[in-house]
C-alpha cells in the first residue's frame, strides 16, 4: 500500500493540532500495515507551482513559453504523478477563514485536472480516480455545529474535489475548538489523536 502523506502546515508538528493528528495516525498505520510505503509533500516547504500568466496557457496544452515555464510544468506533473500512485492519501490541514491555507488550494489544483483526474462527457463529468481512499486531518479555532456547520466550507469543499474525481472512501479526523486554549483545546486534540489511532487500524 502506498500512503502519500499531504502537509498543509507551514507550522512545527509539535505546535500543530492537525500535524499531530496526522503523525499519530501514519505512525500507527505504519505499526499496522508494515507493508505500508509512505511518502510525504510538505506545501509549505516543497515547490509547488500555482498556475499563473506563464503556466495557465500551457496547462491548456501551449508549448511553454520559457525554461522556467517548461520546470514548472514538469513539476506539476511530477506532483500529480505522486498523487496517481497513491493508494491512500493522509491530508493535514489547518481551517483558514473557514476553508484551506492557499497552498492544499494550489496543490488541488495540480490534482484535479481534466483528462487526468476527471473528465467530461456526453452524460456529465465522471471521476477517474476510483478506489483511492482519503483521511483528512482537520484542526480549527471554532466549533462548526449547529448554527455554525455551515461556516465550515473547508470539509464540504474538499470532499466536493474528492467527489468529483471519485474518491468517496474519505475518513475524518478533527481536532475543533482549539481557540479555547488550555484543557479543552488540548482535550480536542487528544480525542483526536486516539481516534487517529484506531482509524489507523481499519486500513
Ligand atoms: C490565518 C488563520 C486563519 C484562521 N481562520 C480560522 C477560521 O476561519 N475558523 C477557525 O475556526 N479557526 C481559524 N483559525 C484558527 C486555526 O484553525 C486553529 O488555530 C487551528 O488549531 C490551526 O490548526 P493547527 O493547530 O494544525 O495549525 C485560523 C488561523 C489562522 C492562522
Amino acid at each position: 500500500m502506498k500512503v502519500l502523506r499531504v502537509l498543509a502546515n507551514p507550522k512545527p508538528v509539535e505546535k500543530s493540532a492537525s500535524l499531530r493528528i496526522e503523525k499519530a495516525f501514519t505512525e500507527a498505520l505504519e505499526k499496522h500495515r508494515p507493508d505500508a510505503v509512505f511518502e510525504a509533500i510538505d506545501l509549505y516547504r516543497d515547490e509547488i507551482p500555482q498556475l499563473d500568466e506563464k503556466t495557465l496557457p500551457s496547462f491548456f496544452g501551449a508549448a511553454p513559453v520559457d525554461a522556467e515555464t517548461a520546470r514548472k510544468m514538469a513539476r506539476r506533473e511530477e506532483i500529480l504523478k505522486q498523487f496517481l500512485a497513491a493508494d491512500l492519501v493522509v491530508i493535514a490541514t489547518p481551517m483558514w477563514n473557514f476553508n484551506a491555507p492557499p497552498m492544499l488550494k494550489a496543490w488541488i489544483d495540480a490534482v484535479l485536472v481534466a483528462g487526468k483526474t476527471f473528465q467530461y462527457t456526453a452524460t456529465g463529468p465522471v471521476g477517474l480516480v476510483p478506489g483511492k481512499k482519503v483521511v483528512l486531518c482537520i484542526a480549527s479555532g471554532g466549533v462548526y455545529e449547529g448554527a455554525m456547520a455551515a461556516y465550515d466550507t473547508l470539509t464540504p469543499m474538499l470532499k466536493t474535489q474528492l467527489g468529483f474525481i471519485g474518491i468517496t472512501d474519505v475518513t475524518e479526523l478533527r481536532a475543533p475548538g482549539q481557540g479555547a486554549g488550555g484543557e479543552k483545546a488540548k482535550a480536542s486534540t487528544e480525542a483526536a489523536i486516539a481516534k487517529a489511532k484506531e482509524a489507523a487500524t481499519k486500513f
